[in-house]
């Protein structure tokens, strides 16, 4: 297709907004998925995402459209959503002439609305705005259209009003697409440079690469070589999805598809390299290739250690199709043998837990998520890295500093104040209030992303009834009067319960966390102390009282099988025991320390 019949879109949205729904639409106006094959949400193939409506990972679709006579190439390219995945979204951005900014006709404008609009504005892409669920009696288009237009500039005119739902509407919008988005330029004749925009894992076909052609031409059989690591593969298979994959001769300037090559790791087809002939390779790269970097940290462990080996298998396999997932082993005095795992962010963790535990089967327990910090000890002057509490050095600390986040949060005006409180007691620090209503407002803090990771979300939204939205970005690394508290049961340390926690919230975590325990773990034979310290201080101190534990004696009578069930169990319970020092806890009592409950 010649790049004049091309037009290279995306939709970028806010979560919930309406975007795999609209897209859908899109694909059944055009009559690439015929209404038979339509479900729900063609776009978002696996379950998780389907069940949870959330899209993970991009994808792309051909869909063929007439204007005027003359059809037209509509490559539309799915972005995930969420902020944890800005890489990938600022990746299929990259690979678009334009974009469609899709609101939500009843919420308006939202904080991943203005994330999205703003990495689409440095892309420079051809934004067109549109209302969405303009069926929903609960729609304001009006007020909405005049938000949009004051936010990008236009006249409200200018916005559209679609229903993914009913299908109003959509027909424009795909004219409009025709007609307002470039056609994709780029050299014909030079070397070949296709951009990486996403790389699926397929069962079947190994890795599946999607790319975005920027120059020269790309065929089946020939040999392909990736810029940022040299590395040479065969060229199998050439295609467009539509939305089925459909091999083709080849794909030239300003044209949208997939590669396969044989590969059978993503890592070796990273999302923004750049392909190029291997005979006759590109002089330099297409901007912009960066490893995204895991933010937070969390210990996954088995709940039966006899799964460990299966767990190990099971985070290969998620490797295979998430190159930003990281996991060594590693071991706990409270919890056996696990993975240190690294994630983009707490939603990625979220994924990626699971999928280990629904397409895996695995019963796992998460550690509480710890970010990276920088500590300086003062007896070495090392700078030593810690993104597990039990790795912080025992020496005396010159310094330590966190990771830094500037976080977005749109709310409802009548919220400000609580949500300031809340801001506030995360060690934020503002750095704007704009309102872009009469009635809503965008505040901007700096925050340490610590703060952000412990359960931020989730008072966000019970503070505000949730109608706050939230979007932040890594914003460097800052010094704070940070500690490590240690949690300790009979003098033992128990690892996966330490924390680095601001010096004025240790006193509060250590006595949260030995009154937890307190209540969870059953009497011994002696007492036991619980305790909470930083270095050797003690900070806070509860004490399990001890007892003579003689299940026989609930018995009354001579009922022997009743009697050797009671035996049975107690022997069963012992079995999941685990000892810190001579102390036995039973591992549910970790667990549900861990978990809060
Ligand atoms: P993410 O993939 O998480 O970003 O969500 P999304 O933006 O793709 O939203 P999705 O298409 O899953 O729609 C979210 C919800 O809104 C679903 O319950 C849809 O049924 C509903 N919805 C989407 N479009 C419309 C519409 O035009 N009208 C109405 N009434 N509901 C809609």
């Amino acid at each position: 297709t010649p790049p004049q019949q091309i037009r290279n879109f995306c939709i970028i949205a806010h979560i919930d907004h309406g975007k795999s729904t609209l897209a859908d639409r899109m694909l059944q106006i055009t009559g690439v998925v015929s209404d038979r094959d339509m479900r729900a949400q063609y776009l978002d193939r696996m379950d998780i995402e389907r069940e949870r409506g959330i899209t993970i990972k991009s994808q792309a679709v051909r869909m063929p459209w007439q204007v005027d006579g003359e059809t037209v190439a509509l490559n539309m390219i799915d972005t995930p959503g969420h902020v944890d995945f800005t890489y990938e979204v600022s990746r299929s951005l990259a690979a678009c002439e334009g974009a469609i900014l899709l609101v939500d006709a009843a919420q308006g404008i939202e904080a991943q609305t203005l994330a999205n609009l703003y990495l689409a504005l440095e892309n420079d892409l051809t934004i067109i705005p549109v209302l969405n669920k303009i069926d929903l009696p609960a729609a304001e288009p009006e007020k909405y259209a005049k938000e949009l237009a004051d936010l990008i500039g236009g006249s409200p005119d200018d916005v559209l009003r679609v229903s993914g739902k009913t299908g109003a509407g959509v027909e424009d919008l795909l004219d409009r697409l025709v007609q307002e988005i470039p056609a994709p330029v780029g050299d014909a004749d030079a070397p070949a440079r296709a951009m990486i925009f996403d790389s699926v894992y397929d069962a079947y076909r190994g890795v599946v690469t999607y790319v975005r052609m920027v120059d020269g031409k790309l065929s089946p059989r020939e040999r392909i070589q990736m810029m940022s690591t040299g590395a040479n593969h065969e060229l199998l298979e050439i295609g467009v999805s539509s939305p089925e994959p459909v091999p083709t001769k080849g794909l030239g300037v300003g044209e949208v598809g997939y590669l396969i090559t044989g590969v059978k790791d993503v890592r070796q087809s990273k999302v923004g390299d750049t392909v190029t002939n291997a005979r006759k390779p590109a002089a330099e790269a297409l901007a912009g290739y960066t490893d995204p970097k895991p933010m937070v940290f969390s210990g996954i462990y088995p709940i039966d250690g006899s799964d460990y080996a299966e767990l190990r298998e099971a985070l290969d396999k998620l490797k295979l199709s998430d190159a930003s997932l990281q996991y060594e082993p590693e071991t706990s005095v409270a919890l056996g043998f696990g993975f240190r795992c690294g994630f983009l962010g707490l939603l990625h963790l979220e994924i990626i837990t699971e999928r280990l535990s629904r397409e895996f089967g695995l019963d796992l327990i998460t550690t509480a998520p710890s970010v990276i910090y920088e500590v300086l000890t003062s007896d070495t002057g090392e700078t030593v890295t810690v993104t597990n509490p039990s790795e912080y050095p025992d020496g005396r600390i010159g310094s330590v500093s966190e990771p830094m986040v500037k976080a977005a949060i749109l709310l409802p005006k009548d919220y400000v104040g609580t949500v300031m409180e809340l801001c506030q007691s995360r060690r934020g620090s503002l750095l704007g209030m704009e309102y872009f209503s009469e009635e809503r407002v965008e505040l901007r803090y700096n925050m340490p992303l610590g703060e952000i990771v412990f359960d931020f979300f989730d008072q966000l939204k019970s503070k505000t009834q949730g109608y706050a939205s939230l979007d932040y970005e890594p914003s460097g690394s800052q010094e704070a009067d940070l500690v490590k508290v240690d949690i300790l049961l009979q003098g033992e340390k128990v690892d996966a319960f330490s924390s680095i926690v601001h010096r004025d919230k240790a006193y509060a975590y250590g006595t949260m966390m030995a009154e937890r325990l307190r209540k969870l773990i059953p009497r011994q034979q002696f007492e036991v102390p619980i305790q909470a310290a930083i270095g050797a201080r003690i900070i806070a101190r509860e004490t399990i009282r001890a007892i003579r534990k003689d299940v026989l004696a609930k018995c009354y009578g001579g009922d022997i099988t009743r009697k050797r069930k009671l035996l049975e169990k107690q022997k069963e319970g012992k079995k999941r025991m685990k000892m810190v020092g001579r102390v036995e806890v039973p591992q549910e009592a970790f667990i549900a320390a861990l978990s809060g409950d």
